[in-house]
């Protein structure tokens, strides 16, 4: 299965140019831009749940590289930003690789712009839901070992998937091909269980046929059999806070910042 084009299309919005315009970015198109627009006027949030998931994603990126974790999978990884997978692994650990998986082609483009002179990463255009593929592409089995640990990253990509298409078993697969002392982080939209994140979801499911708010429990399950390490699955700001970000380990949240969560998970 595949629906990546190689084509970049400006008349249709793109997931991957939306989330950089609500980041700040500068690669969307007008179309991306209403999309975007129409997120920060319905849920006024939008802004902080992106931002606080990137920097959940650094922070995390950052913990593992500095436990060992020298490789990388990115699935879903989205258009280069500010502080990047391999930026942040490389920072603690020189050697890291990185190899980032996603099927919009304007992450192919600016990717493969972003890493020419970097060996230890590579950006494969491909299907998150087609993970047999994925695992037995060439660019991929050339950089990542998979006797070793490896670090399966699902940052705000599941929530794109709809049930049907079974985001648990997609997590089930590469926990299966990942070994001991490997890890899975996974970031999520928690349903808030009222109108803004129902209408926020319906306008994803009419743009793109897709965006699902789980609750704690299906998120939660999501990770299968891995055991999830401290402090389990929690809102994006409280999830491991920087020392100098402490205080959101304490403070109340805005509800916005309680509508992503994040949590960690090992392989035993
Ligand atoms: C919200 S962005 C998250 C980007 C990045 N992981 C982060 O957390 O900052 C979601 C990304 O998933 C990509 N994506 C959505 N569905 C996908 C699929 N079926 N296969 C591969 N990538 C997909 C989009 O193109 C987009 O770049």
């Amino acid at each position: 299965m595949t629906d990546s084009s190689n084509v970049i299309d400006p008349s249709k919005p793109s997931i991957a140019r939306v989330y950089d315009y609500l980041l700040g970015g500068k690669d969307y198109y007008p179309v991306d831009q209403e999309i975007g627009d129409h997120f920060k006027n319905n849920l006024p949030g939008s802004v902080v749940i992106a931002t606080s998931n990137r920097q959940v994603l650094v922070r995390a990126v950052g913990e593992l590289a500095r436990s060992g974790l020298r490789q990388f999978i990115d699935l879903g990884s989205g258009l280069p930003t500010a502080d990047n997978v391999h930026q942040v692994a490389q920072r603690h650990g020189p050697d890291a690789k990185v190899a980032y998986i996603d099927n919009d082609p304007i992450v192919l483009a600016h990717g493969r712009a972003l890493l020419e002179a970097d060996e230890q990463s590579v950006v494969i255009q491909a299907d998150v839901r087609d993970p047999k593929t994925i695992r037995e592409h060439p660019d991929l089995t050339r950089l990542i070992d998979f006797d070793e640990p490896v670090a399966v990253i699902f940052s705000a990509i599941l929530h794109h998937l709809n049930d049907d298409e079974d985001p648990a078993d997609i997590v089930r697969f590469w926990s299966d091909q990942i070994p001991s002392g490997s890890a899975v982080f996974i970031s999520h939209f928690r349903s808030g269980h009222n109108a803004e994140t129902e209408a926020v979801e319906a306008k994803l499911q009419s743009t793109f046929g897709r965006g699902r708010w789980r609750t704690d429990e299906e998120i939660a399950a999501l990770f299968g059999d891995l055991e999830i390490l401290d402090p389990g699955i929690v809102a994006v700001p409280q999830w491991r806070p920087d020392p100098i970000e402490r205080p959101t380990a304490v403070r109340e949240l805005t509800v916005w910042e309680q509508l992503i969560v994040a949590g960690l998970a090992r392989k035993p």
